[in-house]
């Protein structure tokens, strides 16, 4: 998939703003010369160690976390910048690509993943064509939040729902087998990832 026009702008602006030497920081810790985004399997690590909003946690590959933390704070929704990563659960993230990489996601790629001690692997990527495990279709879903929430569908954007409580999301996270210190899992918490069939 190669880089268009606007996505080489936007680069070009974030330069002008931050001057030639961040932007070579920038491209060095993330972007491809052309200008996209290179994600690979050590981008995704323990997932309480990202940023929480709300349910969820949201990190940006290029450094720029207030940008991401702005839109996903607001009350308003907005467009996510380039580089952000969003996770709910351990297993499956969404990356920002910059602007014009694709149109049909809005930019977003979709990854399915497979956590482990040792790290992530990367067991599907790509664009609108991504299926998960239990054969749903990322894109397919994330496009029905309303437009000003940028694919995000939390609760009561648009989605058609998954079959994870608020609680069964809190023990996913607390359980990633990515994070360090194992956190104490509770009698109830265990419970929880044996109706999840996650227990092992
Ligand atoms: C059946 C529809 C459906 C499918 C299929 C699906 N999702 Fe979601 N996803 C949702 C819903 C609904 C939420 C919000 C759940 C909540 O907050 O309780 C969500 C949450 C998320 C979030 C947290 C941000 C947000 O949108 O709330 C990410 C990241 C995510 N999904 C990525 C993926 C990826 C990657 C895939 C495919 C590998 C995928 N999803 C497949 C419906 C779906």
């Amino acid at each position: 998939m190669g880089m268009n026009g606007s996505g080489c702008m936007r680069l070009a602006t974030i330069g002008r703003t931050l001057g030639a030497g961040a932007l070579a920081t920038l491209l060095a810790a993330g972007a491809a010369a052309d200008g996209a985004l290179d994600v690979d399997a050590d981008d995704f690590g323990c997932i309480s160690e990202m940023t929480p909003v709300r349910g969820f946690y949201v990190g940006n590959l290029l450094g720029d976390l207030d940008a991401t933390l702005a839109v996903a704070r607001s009350e308003d929704g907005g467009t996510y910048p380039p580089g952000s990563v969003v996770q709910l659960v351990p297993t499956e993230a969404m990356v920002k690509h910059p602007e014009g990489y694709n149109a049909a996601t809005r930019d977003w790629e979709f990854f399915e993943l497979d956590p482990s001690p040792e790290g992530s692997a990367i067991r599907v990527r790509g664009f609108a064509d991504v299926v998960n495990r239990f054969g749903g279709n990322c894109f397919a879903c994330h496009v029905k939040a309303e437009p000003k929430w940028d694919m995000i569908c939390e609760t009561g954007h648009g989605c058609d729902p998954i079959p994870l409580t608020a609680d069964m999301t809190r023990v996913l996270q607390k359980a990633d087998p990515r994070c360090d210190t194992s956190k104490a899992l509770t009698p109830e918490d265990i419970e929880l990832l044996k109706a999840l069939g996650a227990a092992g």
